[in-house]
């Protein structure tokens, strides 16, 4: 049978989507493209309403084929699917499975008991106490230079705004000896950069299911693995950054002078009103130790716009901490209420309108920041990782894409008639373009 899968919404949703690939097709299945599939995974995303409005759409869509193929059948994982539960297949009758995160490590057994019984529906949507550990379900092939390892799941931070938590569960450490093994393997099959995945790293460790091991120590253990060059990690919340983790920045040359550092808000108020627990000098001193530590650290954040009750004086703050920090890049976001979180019940709204403005404003000083900070890289060399050909390739010359340590996407003319995927080329940059990086193979 051919299975076809569609991913929305974090990293962590794309790990989940390649390890359920790899284990149907280690089950014996096909992956195909939608018109030739029987299968739809749909793994979803609830954490604004954009991308859950745009799951019902795709659904609609996949529903559409069973006029062609009378046996197709949708299964619906991740935040949305947690959110909705059942009441999906009551709006899409083709949905029969419904899965979160701790039910994925069922979902492909669960999929092939669909097969085998038309009439049945299943729902996989309980909570665990512990990290679900999935076999791993590696096929012969090797795996990609840059890879993604899960550390963690769930969060226990409750952001007012954020319906994480509650989609996700409550927060779960992998044990560490289950994180080394992963990472030893892919490094034996071929990775050269790892990116340690989690809505919270910098926590990890610190709840129940915990093995003693601190993020800073994982870090270095990873980091220690022959043949990782290059360790990331995302996502950090600013007040679990450890003074531990900031000195790992100078002390593990692997790990890529690039974080990404949520500010959200450069307001005290605001950031006290969504539950933030920092404050914008705290979140500067963190900054100032992450420079000490590694001067050319590049920063990047996420940003929400019109939370409620932001004034124009918050607003501006948010500019003011976003110039002075000099991030690299940012996701800025527009604030959405979400069904049970905390600032739901928050008042003023903002109107649309002010928060579009809002948003464009700020949209425009990140950009600005960021062609800046590409624009000081011409005519350095750095090292690129290669992950395929140039999206945008120069006419008559071969050029490929990939990224330097600071996570800068850089495209470069390559003169071999060799694939370099998955290889380092030093690149001397020669031009900035508005988001990323132009150069040639040195
Ligand atoms: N765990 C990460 C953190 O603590 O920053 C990421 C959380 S979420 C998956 C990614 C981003 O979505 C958040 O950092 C926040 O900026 C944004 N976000 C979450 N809820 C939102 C909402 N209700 N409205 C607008 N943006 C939201
Ligand atoms: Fe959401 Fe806050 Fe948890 Fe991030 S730390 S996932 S923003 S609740
Ligand atoms: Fe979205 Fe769930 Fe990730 S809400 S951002 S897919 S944790």
């Amino acid at each position: 049978m051919h299975f076809h899968v569609i991913t929305f919404g974090c990293q962590m949703n794309v790990g989940d989507s390649d390890w359920l690939t790899r284990s149907l097709v280690a089950m014996g299945y096909t992956p195909a493209p939608e018109h030739e599939a029987d299968i739809f995974i749909v793994n979803t995303c609830s954490v604004r309403e954009k991308p859950e409005l745009k799951v019902y759409s795709v659904l609609g869509r996949l529903s559409e084929h069973a006029r062609t193929r009378p046996d197709m059948f949708i299964a619906v994982g991740g935040c949305v699917a947690q959110q909705v539960g059942p009441k999906l297949w009551e709006r899409f009758p083709r949905v029969r499975l419904v899965f979160g995160t701790d039910g994925l490590a069922a979902a492909p057994r669960a999929i092939q008991r669909l097969t085998a019984e038309p009439r049945l529906r299943i729902s996989l949507l309980d909570f665990t106490e512990t990290y679900p550990e999935r076999d791993p379900a590696w096929p012969e092939s090797t795996v990609p230079a840059q890879a993604f390892v899960t550390i963690m799941q769930g969060c226990d931070n409750f952001c007012a705004y954020c319906i994480v938590p509650y989609v996700r569960g409550r927060q779960k450490s992998r044990q560490s000896a289950d994180v080394l093994a992963e990472c030893r393997e892919l490094a034996a099959r071929g990775a050269k950069e790892i990116t340690l995945l989690g809505q919270n790293v910098n926590s990890y460790g610190l709840d129940a299911s915990g093995d003693g091991t601190s993020f800073a120590a994982l870090l270095s253990q990873v980091a220690a693995i022959d043949g990782i060059k290059r360790l990331r990690f995302t996502t950090s919340h600013p007040k679990d950054l450890s003074p531990e983790v900031i000195a790992a920045f100078a002390d593990l040359p692997a790990l890529c002078p690039w974080l990404h550092l949520p500010l959200q808000a450069g307001s005290d108020a605001v950031l006290s009103r969504m539950g933030r627990k920092y404050d914008a000098a705290g979140y500067l001193r963190l900054v100032e130790n992450l420079r000490k530590a590694r001067p050319d650290i590049s920063l990047s954040t996420d940003l929400i716009v019109g939370f409620p009750g932001e004034t124009d004086e918050d607003f501006q703050k948010t500019l003011d901490m976003v110039a002075r920090v000099g991030f690299e890049s940012g996701y800025s976001f527009m604030y959405c209420d979400r069904p049970g979180v905390a600032a739901q019940r928050l008042e003023p709204k903002i109107p649309l309108d002010i928060k579009a403005e809002r948003l464009s404003r700020l949209l425009a000083l990140v950009d600005d920041l960021q062609a800046k900070a590409l624009a000081a890289r011409t005519g350095t060399r750095t090292e690129v990782l290669v992950e395929g050909p140039s999206r945008r390739p120069k006419p008559g010359a071969p050029s490929w894409r990939g990224r330097d340590p600071g996570g800068r996407v850089v495209d470069f003319e390559y003169p071999g008639l060799d694939d370099p995927t998955g290889t380092f080329v030093t690149v001397e940059v020669l031009e900035a373009k508005k988001h990323s990086l132009r150069g040639k193979a040195v």
